[in-house]
């Protein structure tokens, strides 16, 4: 990897760990309500937040949301992320790997599976890739080397366009995605960066064979701000500030998408903060819910920090479970007020 574009992936860790990249939409969590049960007729070690995932077992529904690669600082927070993803059993999705298929040196920062050998693990590209040099076998490559579970796909026009020299044609990208799907023998998730997936939007992926969709919806970390702050120039972050709350807000998008397919695996991300948003994002039809920034400052803190964290988000839905008389996270669904 060129120097300027590892400089670029640690600015990317330091503005999100040191600025406010806070989107400014409040993406609406308060205004969903779970329904208290007072007599719930469960103990709460009654509670069981197993689930599966694309037919993967998980201990609980959560996801550490794509983000690093290609540092040697990168490589150690994908160490510590990925231990604590394995010791919990929940999954755990790296940063894009264009830069990995471009220096095979890089390898290493990704390769987590000496580390966690048992993680469910997605490596990740950028969708517009396939219109810039990636092909089809580069992805499967990347997938072989990881020893990957599956692919995420990230669409991110409004970050490619608020960036400067950023991969902006989004052209015909339709027919390159479905050949992807149609080659890989691992399920492709596509997903957002922060700004969330329509329901249309989501049955044109479906139609190309992506297996799942990964709302990554607006309330969280804002890409628009991170290019911003990063870009280092008045005029672009005044442009980008003009999109801080740009996107469909997780808990909405997440029921529309939801309503609109009901059979498909869906990760609500996006502003996702504890454990009662958790649940609020399974009661409102998601399989998993994800989670990035919270992770990338427990895993810039230490490894306890990130077994810290799940531990806490986990506790947490399971009091939202109890107190919800929801046995099993499928009940959630029937626990809206
Ligand atoms: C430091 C950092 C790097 C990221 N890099 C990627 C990436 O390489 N690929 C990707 O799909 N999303 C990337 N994301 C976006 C996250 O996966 C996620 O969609 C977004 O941050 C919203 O989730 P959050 O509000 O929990 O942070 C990154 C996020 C952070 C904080």
């Amino acid at each position: 990897m060129s120097e300027s574009t590892e400089q670029r992936k640690s600015r990317h860790l330091d503005v999100c760990l040191d600025d406010d990249v806070a989107s400014r939409l409040d993406a609406g969590w308060q205004a969903v309500r779970l329904r208290h049960e007072a007599l719930p007729e469960i103990a709460l070690a009654d509670v069981d937040v197993g689930t599966a995932f694309l037919g993967l077992p998980l201990r609980a529904p959560l996801l550490i949301s794509s983000m690093t690669g290609g540092t040697a600082r990168a490589a150690e927070i994908n160490r510590r992320l990925a231990r604590g993803a394995e010791a919990a059993g929940i999954a755990f999705a790296l940063g894009s790997g264009r830069a990995m298929l471009e220096d095979d040196t890089l390898r290493a920062t990704f390769d987590v599976r000496p580390v966690a050998p048992r993680v469910v693990l997605f490596a990740n590209l950028g969708a517009v890739q396939l219109n810039y040099g990636v092909r089809v076998d580069d992805a499967r490559r990347l997938v072989d080397m990881l020893d990957a579970n599956g692919l995420y796909l990230h669409l991110n026009p409004l970050q490619e366009a608020i960036q400067r020299g950023g991969d902006t044609n989004f052209r015909a990208l339709q027919p390159k995605i479905a050949a992807l799907c149609e080659a890989l023998d691992v399920p492709v998730i596509a997903k957002s960066v922060g700004s969330g997936i329509a329901p249309s939007t989501a049955a044109r992926l479906l139609e190309c064979g992506v297996a799942a969709i990964d709302v990554a919806g607006a309330g969280g970390t804002s890409w628009a701000r991170v290019e911003g702050k990063r870009s280092g120039d008045a005029a672009r972050e005044r442009i980008a500030e003009a999109f801080a709350d740009w996107g469909y807000p997780t808990p909405r998008a997440t029921a529309a998408l939801r309503a609109a397919l009901p059979a498909v695996p869906l990760v609500a991300s996006g502003g996702i903060r504890d454990g009662v948003h958790v649940a609020k994002a399974l009661a409102l039809g998601a399989d998993v819910a994800g989670l990035a920034l919270p992770f990338l400052r427990a895993a810039d803190e230490s490894e306890c920090a990130v077994a810290t964290l799940i531990d806490e988000l986990v506790a947490a839905l399971r009091i939202a479970m109890f107190a919800t008389g929801s046995r099993h996270v499928t009940d959630l669904r029937d626990a809206l007020a």
